[in-house]
Formats: C-alpha cells, sequence, structure tokens
C-alpha cells in the first residue's frame, strides 16, 4: 500500500509544467492553497547519469514547505532510470539537492504523455504509446520498480493514445502493479487543441476495476477549479484530479473557495513580489535567467486598472532588484 492510498479521495496534484513549476512556483501555490501533491517537472534521467547532471538537479529542486512532492522522469535508458530510482529511494539524491535528513521525494513518475518533438523524435515521453515502444516502456517501468526496491511509490502520466486512442495501452500499463496512474484525456496527435476526454479517463478507471488493479486512477485536462475537479471525479469515479493550467487563471486554484476574484491590486501585486523574492533567493546562482519570470507575470499582474503598462515596465527589467524595485 503506497501513500497514496492514504489521500482523502478525491485528491488534488499540481501537474509538472516545464519551466513553471519549479520549486519557487510551487512554494507560491503552497502557501496560497496548496494541492495534496505536487510532481517536479520533467527531468532527464540519460542527463543526470551524465557530466550534465548539476544543470539539472535545478529542476529537482523542492523545499521542506513543499510537502508531498513527486520527482518526474523521462529519458530513454532503463539502467538510467533503474540508478536515478535507487538514489531517489535511498534519499541521496535529496541529501545532494540540500535537503536535510528524514525530508524526500514522496514518489517516482514516468512521464510517457510528453507530445514535444524533440523528445518523441528520439522515442522518449509520449513516443512508447506506440506499440513497437511497448517493450522498451516495459523494461524502463520494471527498471525503475527495482531501482525504488519498494521504499516509493511509482506512478505513469501518459496520454491515451499516440496517433489515435489505443486502451489497450492502459491494459498494458495497469499489469505493472503502478500506484498511479494520471491520464491526460488526449492523445499525442492531438497536442491540447482539443478538449480533454474525460469518458476515457473514465473508461481506464474501470478498467482497473475489471482488473481489480489497485493503480489510483488521476484524471487531468482542462480542470478549471476545485469543484469542476470535483464534478469531474464524481463523475467518473476517480481516486484524483491533476490540474495544469487553470493555476494560471487562478494560484487559488485548488482552494475550497478560492480568493482570488476578491483579491486586490495591491495584494496581486504583493504575491508576485513574494514570487520574485523568492526567485532571487533561490536562484542566486543564476540557475533560471530572470526573463523566465515574465510568463508569471501575468497570472498576477491582471484584472486591474493599469495592469497591461506594468506589465510592460516589469518584463523590460532586467533584473530581481529592478523588478523588486518597481513592484515596491
Ligand atoms: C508549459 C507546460 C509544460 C508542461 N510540462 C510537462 C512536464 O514536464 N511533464 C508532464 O508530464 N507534463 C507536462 N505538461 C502537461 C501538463 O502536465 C498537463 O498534462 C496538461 O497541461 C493538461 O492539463 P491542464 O489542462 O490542466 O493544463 C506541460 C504543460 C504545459 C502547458
Amino acid at each position: 500500500m503506497s501513500e497514496y492510498t492514504r489521500l482523502k479521495k478525491p485528491f488534488f496534484v499540481l501537474a509538472p509544467m516545464d519551466d513553471v513549476t519549479d520549486t519557487v512556483f510551487r512554494q507560491v501555490i503552497a502557501d496560497c492553497a496548496p494541492p495534496d501533491l505536487f510532481f517536479t517537472e520533467f527531468v532527464n534521467v540519460d542527463g543526470l547519469m551524465s557530466v550534465g547532471r548539476p544543470n539539472l538537479l535545478k529542476k529537482l529542486r523542492f523545499a521542506e514547505k513543499e510537502g508531498r512532492v513527486v520527482a518526474q522522469l523521462w529519458g530513454l535508458n532503463p539502467d538510467n532510470f533503474r540508478a536515478v530510482a535507487s538514489q531517489i529511494a535511498d534519499g541521496s539524491l535529496a541529501r545532494e539537492l540540500g535537503l536535510p535528513d528524514g525530508i524526500n521525494f514522496s514518489g517516482v513518475d514516468l512521464n510517457m504523455g510528453c507530445p514535444a518533438k524533440s523528445e518523441v523524435k528520439n522515442g522518449a515521453c509520449a513516443a512508447l504509446i506506440k506499440r513497437e515502444s511497448w517493450p522498451l516502456a516495459e523494461q524502463i517501468i520494471l527498471a525503475t520498480q527495482e531501482g525504488l526496491a519498494n521504499h516509493l511509490p511509482l506512478s505513469v502520466k501518459t496520454r491515451v493514445g499516440f496517433s489515435e486512442v489505443d486502451m489497450e495501452w492502459f491494459d498494458f500499463l495497469l499489469r505493472f502493479d503502478l500506484d498511479m496512474l494520471t491520464v491526460h484525456g488526449r492523445t499525442r496527435k492531438q497536442m491540447s487543441k482539443v478538449p480533454a476526454n474525460w469518458d476515457l479517463i473514465g473508461q481506464v478507471r474501470q478498467k482497473r476495476d475489471d482488473l481489480g488493479a489497485k493503480t489510483l486512477i488521476v484524471g487531468n485536462g482542462d480542470v478549471e477549479s476545485r469543484a469542476h475537479g470535483e464534478e469531474l471525479a464524481r463523475k467518473h469515479g476517480l481516486d484524483g484530479i491533476m490540474i495544469g493550467r487553470g493555476v494560471f487563471h487562478d494560484p487559488f486554484v485548488f482552494a475550497e473557495q478560492s480568493l482570488w476574484e476578491t483579491y486586490t491590486k495591491e495584494q496581486r501585486i504583493d504575491l508576485y513580489r513574494k514570487h520574485v523574492a523568492l526567485f532571487a533567493a533561490t536562484w542566486q546562482a543564476g540557475e533560471r535567467p530572470v526573463h523566465t519570470l515574465n510568463k508569471f507575470c501575468k497570472i498576477y499582474i491582471q484584472g486591474f486598472d493599469g495592469a497591461k503598462e506594468l506589465r510592460e515596465q516589469l518584463m523590460a527589467a532586467s533584473d530581481t532588484t529592478e523588478l523588486l524595485r518597481i513592484l515596491q
């Protein structure tokens, strides 16, 4: 029984979003209204097991106050999945990240859904959904399970097919006794262009029940609020709900009752100031360039008179000192 089974249902998860859901943004969300589980951005195990490791560790950074954080991995070499999973399971990776003894990741997730060309052309991420890739997908899952040695739960995040919907992909995945399976209700080909198909996500949950598997099923795609997620979980009998882009429209998206609509101009500016200050304190060695903050600006600096002009000023800033001065 994994720790996930103890979460109240439906539990809520912040979706991994590359270059967005780093430890800084997750800490801001944790202070607004925390989900039950966070995921890191996806990190490449082949890179982690190469000389490029120091550069990639920033994607795995997390803070104690975030609570449960799942490390999301992708790559091609099963041996590297085994090695990284083992470093996560025994806590040595968390120590390398500077976390105190006793603080560790809550689990490992395998990315089998990212549709980006750069990953897919090499046969990774969503390409693993293609039937000819199932032997590799199997090796990756088994190697990661070996590395984890039952010390931490293992999950997979995937889509409902590559070019076409392929529900047999889920018969395949449900064989592995995964602790959790996140289903994004679109194929790889659909990218994000069509609405997510929640009936298909419900069908995966039905398969889980029919097979008597213990895997928790998490639905993902276009969820706008906690109430919306609760309704979908009820309708399709799901264990959990993952929300990604919904957080761009409401940093309190995981709250029972979001405060965001009532947030004043001053409170919104204050929240962005907090984000920028934490960014400056966290990435002191320049691990993340200042312009990466621009994508967050619109989350906070909107919904009041003069927001557009203030955003333009903020986006032209060349360092965090200048940003903080403008936000003062
Ligand atoms: C900017 C961005 C980056 C993403 N990066 C990842 C990632 O690193 N790993 C992953 O599994 N999914 C990634 N996704 C997909 C999201 O986790 C999620 O599945 C998708 O956005 C659909 O959920 P939503 O409609 O709630 O946003 C990313 C999505 C976006 C928009």
